[in-house]
């Protein structure tokens, strides 16, 4: 007989880390178009604890209580109607819209792949939201060309990793900052110079690159502004600099929201599957301290995504 209650993270309102509250629910089912994951992994966004907190709530509704997070790695449970593209038991990772911290979710066809068989299903949670914000960043809003210099600012967080590796894949000359304990992790990741922002200002060293992509915000924004040549682009996934300075630099700032896509996923996992793009965690926790794992995504600090670590 199916499970029939499952262990699930819900939040009844906005508020603290307290609102992480692991309770027992009813199991979903998979609707039109969706299948049941049994969730084995699931990925820690900073925007898991900006919705949680309200800071979405004027363009983003919740309802209450719901249960937080997208992206997830696990195993095909239950197809659903009208599903012909996956099966019951199928290793997957994607983005699911009715939550992932949790045991079991359904997950729309449209956001979900095919799981690289060489990674783990902790290792393919920190994929979805991270790969696609740096693939829809330097490719589609920043056009990207082979040859050009990029600044990344923030390069070892769970965005900025990929960012450096698919800009090095494309040819691009890659300028990336981080902090000291993580120099090293990002050169590996094929940064050609590296600069530790907590001994030196990027101002002064990084002039004329055609792209600057910057997962920071206010205090990396305007320097980030300033590193663009004139006719460049500035991408920008965490604030807006000024506007009249941009413009007064003949730079083109732009912003975006993510879309996780079926396609592009098959695309990271072809990256993945021929050693061209590796992915990297920080920790992983288990379901029962979601707490702890937003708590230290919140820091803003570290080297790759944090993991709930749900099913073996
Ligand atoms: N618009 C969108 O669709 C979208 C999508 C995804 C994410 N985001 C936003 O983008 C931001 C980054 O997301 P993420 O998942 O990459 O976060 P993350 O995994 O927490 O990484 C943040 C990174 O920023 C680095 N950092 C902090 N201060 C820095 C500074 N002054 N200079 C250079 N690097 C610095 C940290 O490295 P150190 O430890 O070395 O400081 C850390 O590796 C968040 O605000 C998130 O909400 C937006």
């Amino acid at each position: 007989m199916a499970i029939q209650t499952i262990q699930s993270i819900r939040v009844h309102e906005y508020g603290g880390p307290e609102q992480l509250k692991l309770e027992l629910v009813p199991r979903p089912t998979a609707h039109e178009g969706e299948v049941l994951v049994r969730v084995h992994a699931a990925g820690v966004n900073p925007a898991d604890w900006k919705v949680r907190r309200g800071w979405f709530k004027d363009f983003l509704k919740v309802q209450f209580p719901y249960v937080p997070g997208g992206d997830l790695a696990g195993v095909v449970e239950e197809v659903g109607p009208g599903v012909t593209t996956f099966q019951q038991g199928q290793a997957v990772f994607g983005q699911s819209s009715h939550g992932s911290y949790t045991e079991y979710t359904a997950v729309s066809v449209n956001t979900l792949a095919l799981k690289p068989e060489k990674l783990s299903f902790d290792e393919a949670a920190a994929i979805p939201v991270g790969a696609t914000t740096a693939w829809q960043g330097i490719f589609d809003n920043g056009s990207l060309q082979p040859g050009q210099r990029i600044l990344i600012q923030g390069a070892s967080g769970g965005v900025g990793l990929f960012a450096v590796q698919f800009a090095r894949w494309k040819g691009a000359h890659v300028i990336a900052t981080t902090s000291t304990a993580n120099v090293d992790f990002v050169r590996s990741l094929g940064a050609e110079t590296v600069i530790d922002y907590t001994k030196n200002d990027v101002e002064p060293l990084v002039h004329d690159v055609d792209v600057a992509f910057d997962t920071v915000g206010v205090p990396t924004l305007l320097a980030s502004l300033r590193a663009v040549k004139r006719g460049g682009t500035l991408v920008t996934i965490a604030g807006q600099p000024s506007v009249e300075e941009a413009q007064a630099l003949g730079v083109l700032v732009t912003s975006f929201s993510a879309r996780v896509s079926s396609e592009l996923l098959q695309t990271f996992a072809r990256l993945i599957e021929e050693g061209q793009v590796k992915v990297v965690l920080e920790r992983t926790f288990p379901l029962s301290e979601a707490a702890q794992a937003q708590e230290q995504s919140q820091s803003g600090h570290g080297l790759g995504r944090i993991v709930l670590h749900i099913a073996d």
